[in-house]
């Protein structure tokens, strides 16, 4: 299939561990793909495993981990990539920092907005188990903070969302203002 071309951008998912950032991005850029788009994926916890094994969770870590996201993620985009981060990304120093890396025109923060009692109570890693036996240390929602967007692009919540819905309110926030994206 031949693939179109268009201007990048960078979807920035942001939430806590078990939110559903990684599910909502790898169905949105399976979703791109159908649109014969470039798309890829940026995953907090893949690149942990290599990019970015050298760093653990303390703030100075978090922001060194985000800031090699955002400069991957900015390198994807100039090629026209639709590329959608999934991070944490606590702080809104983090996001801000990483808008300004990529650029605000190519920048799209989304909140997954899933509570701390839902991730929890879902730990899919077991994680928040692990974290308040006291066998993990500065764990997101447990002793380390999260700081919610106050003026998200894109708001998504997971408890009243399909995943295929909130891919729907990704591609339907593209449609509106990206024409450049041409997504039918
Ligand atoms: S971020 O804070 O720097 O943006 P990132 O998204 O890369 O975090 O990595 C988060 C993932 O690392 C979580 O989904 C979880 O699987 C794992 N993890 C391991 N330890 C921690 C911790 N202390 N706090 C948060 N996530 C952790």
């Amino acid at each position: 299939m031949e693939t179109k071309t268009s201007a990048g951008v960078v979807i920035w998912l942001t939430g806590m561990s078990g939110a559903g950032k990684s599910t909502i991005a790898s169905a949105l850029v399976n979703r791109m793909q159908t649109f014969a788009l470039h798309a890829t994926m940026l995953d907090g916890d893949v690149l942990r495993t290599g990019l970015n094994s050298d760093l653990g969770f303390s703030e100075a870590e978090r922001s060194e981990n985000l800031r090699r996201v955002a400069h991957v993620a900015a390198l994807f985009c100039k090629e026209g990539f639709v590329v959608v981060a999934a991070t944490i990304s606590p702080e809104p120093e983090h996001r801000e920092s990483a808008r300004k890396i990529i650029g605000a025109d190519s920048f799209v923060e989304v909140f997954v907005d899933t509570p701390l009692e839902v991730c929890e109570r879902r730990d899919p890693k077991g994680l928040y188990r692990r974290a308040r036996n006291g066998e993990i240390s500065q764990f997101t929602g447990v002793d380390s903070s999260y700081h919610p967007p106050t003026h998200p692009e894109l708001t998504l919540r997971t408890e009243e969302s399909r995943v295929e819905e909130c891919v729907d309110q990704i591609v339907n926030y593209l449609t509106r203002t990206r024409r450049t994206l041409n997504l039918v």
